[in-house]
């Protein structure tokens, strides 16, 4: 029998296991590695994503959790289909659809991506935010909206990775106060505070998904993410997006202000709202967005 894989940086390919054989390491992440596989009954391959071997007990059942959650989600067409669990030398995993898409974060600063993306911006940021606001409808605060937790292949987009999400239904939650996560700079203040779970902190985190997309940064910048998180905390509002993009309009910056707000109660109050506003803004000055 194979040992026990001690790093996360192994490579498990070319292992087979309980019919699944690992074809290549997409990524190694927060919790775990995403590897393309084939299981040997199905023509198309999946993903696989292993748990890293070294996770304590709660970080193990949110990982499990993510495939209870994937499956309430799967039936809309923003989210990825989960087909089976399981485990592997003590390490669950879960499989998934295999989606050919990328990480937002990697593709929408290239040319050819951006400009399409430049040619639908209504379409497109209506698009992320239904995803979200599906989400939302059930109860589930993602945690960790930013790009790279969005796959796009062009036309079709995926919100993936519910790898730290935690629900607003108080007897499902399961991190405890101080062991919640997030990326710093996607962060509302709430969550960095370690306040209870709920889905407005989620639109702080597509504001600062938006204001980086049209700022071409994030709202707080810093060398190390404890200023990042000092800064969120500390600043009482968030920078005018027309300082780092003057071709962007009243609108848009008002609205990304609003969804920047430090105080969650000044926030747009879901993503109904927001979709709303999309809908019909002129993202740029003088210009009519093409819808
Ligand atoms: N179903 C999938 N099909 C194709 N690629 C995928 C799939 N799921 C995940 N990936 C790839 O693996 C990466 C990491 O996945 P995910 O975000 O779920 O894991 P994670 O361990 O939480 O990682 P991170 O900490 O980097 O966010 C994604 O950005 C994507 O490139
Ligand atoms: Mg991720």
């Amino acid at each position: 029998m194979a040992q026990p894989e001690r790093l996360h940086t192994d490579d498990l390919t070319g292992r087979q296991f309980d019919g699944y054989r690992l074809l290549n390491r997409i990524s190694i992440g927060g919790s775990g590695a995403v590897y393309r596989a084939q299981h040997r009954k199905y023509s198309a391959p999946v993903a696989m994503k292993l748990m890293h071997y070294d996770r304590n007990k709660r970080e193990t059942a949110a990982f499990r959790r993510e495939f209870v959650l994937g499956k309430m989600l799967s039936a809309n067409k923003f989210f990825l289909h989960y087909y089976d669990k399981g485990s592997y030398q003590n390490r669950p995993y879960t499989v998934m659809e295999y989606f050919p898409g990328k990480p937002l974060g990697l593709v929408w600063r290239e040319g050819e991506v951006k400009a399409q993306i430049e040619n639908r911006l209504s379409g497109f940021w209506v698009e992320l935010a239904q995803a979200v606001e599906y989400l939302h409808r059930h109860k589930i605060v993602h945690w960790d909206l930013k790009p790279n937790n969005f796959l796009y292949d062009g036309r079709l987009l995926k919100l993936i990775d519910f790898s730290i999400s935690e629900v607003e239904l108080k007897w499902w939650q399961l991190w405890l106060p101080g062991e919640r996560k997030g990326t710093p700079g996607y962060m509302s203040s709430e969550q960095i505070q370690q306040k209870k779970p709920a889905t407005v902190m989620d639109i702080y985190g597509f504001g600062a998904m938006m204001f980086e997309y049209f700022a071409g940064r994030l709202p707080f910048v810093a060398e190390d993410s404890n200023t990042v998180l000092n800064m969120t905390l500390k600043t009482p509002t968030p920078p005018k997006l027309s300082k780092f993009n003057p071709r962007v309009s009243n609108d848009l910056e008002k609205l990304v202000g609003r969804m920047l707000a430090k105080d969650p109660k000044m926030r747009p109050r879901n993503m109904q709202q927001i979709i709303a506003a999309l809908k019909v803004m002129d993202f740029y000055v003088g210009e009519i967005s093409p819808q």
